[in-house]
């Protein structure tokens, strides 16, 4: 069983969906091919998505994933605090600002700070903001769908590093319709 566990510690984990080839959209930033008809009958194998946003205190995303996910035109992420990165800034519309706020720095500062507002476990999303998280060491768990699929290109999951980050494999679930739910805990 997926591990979901409550502390007061800081953690930060990932839930996202890649290729086989682990890319998590399109160049262009599309993700229409996560949602293959074939795809509705299976299902998320392992840690569901309801089970896992409950457990979370707030969600980190990139302003690139934050632009993509005001193009779907409902909010997904109601009642959970968003924090989006950005150094260019970003306008948050009228009906998000009381629950979507924006922040920049380096990963360390920004979980000290969401520590400090009693934000514990974090949710962290987007491509560049995964990769940015693992290089200064902030990322405790990978929670990672890979969908049958061979997209060739596109925005990678993960990208160069300076040096091997090893892997625990905490869980692993396949659904009938190949979707295969990988858990690591980091380091
Ligand atoms: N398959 C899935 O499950 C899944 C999940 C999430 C996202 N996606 C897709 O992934 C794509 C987005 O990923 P991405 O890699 O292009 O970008 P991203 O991580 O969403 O956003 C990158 C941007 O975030 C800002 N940023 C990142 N780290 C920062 C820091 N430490 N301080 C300040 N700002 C920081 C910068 O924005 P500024 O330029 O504004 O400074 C940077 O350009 C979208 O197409 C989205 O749909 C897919």
């Amino acid at each position: 069983m997926a591990e979901v566990t409550g502390s007061s510690e800081p953690r930060c984990s990932v839930y996202i969906a890649a290729s086989v080839d682990g890319f998590i959209a399109r160049a262009d930033g599309d993700i229409s091919w996560l949602h293959r008809e074939e795809y509705a009958k299976g299902g998320v194998p392992g840690l569901g998505w309801e089970e896992y946003i409950s457990n979370v205190d707030a969600l980190v995303m990139g302003r690139q994933t934050f632009d993509k996910v005001r193009t779907f035109g409902t909010w997904p992420y109601e009642g959970t605090p968003v924090v989006v990165l950005s150094r260019r800034g970003v306008d948050i519309p009228p009906e998000l600002k009381g629950s979507v706020s924006v922040d920049a720095g380096e990963p360390r500062q920004i979980v000290e700070r969401q520590h400090a507002l009693g934000r514990h476990h974090l949710y962290i999303d987007g491509g560049a903001t995964i990769q940015a998280f693992l290089a200064d060491g902030c990322l405790d768990e990978l929670i990672i769908t890979r969908i049958p699929v061979l997209l060739g290109g596109g925005i990678p999951l993960f990208g160069p590093l300076d040096q091997d980050i090893h892997l625990q494999l905490t869980g692993i679930d396949a659904a009938p319709n190949g979707f295969v739910q990988e858990r690591y805990r980091v380091g």
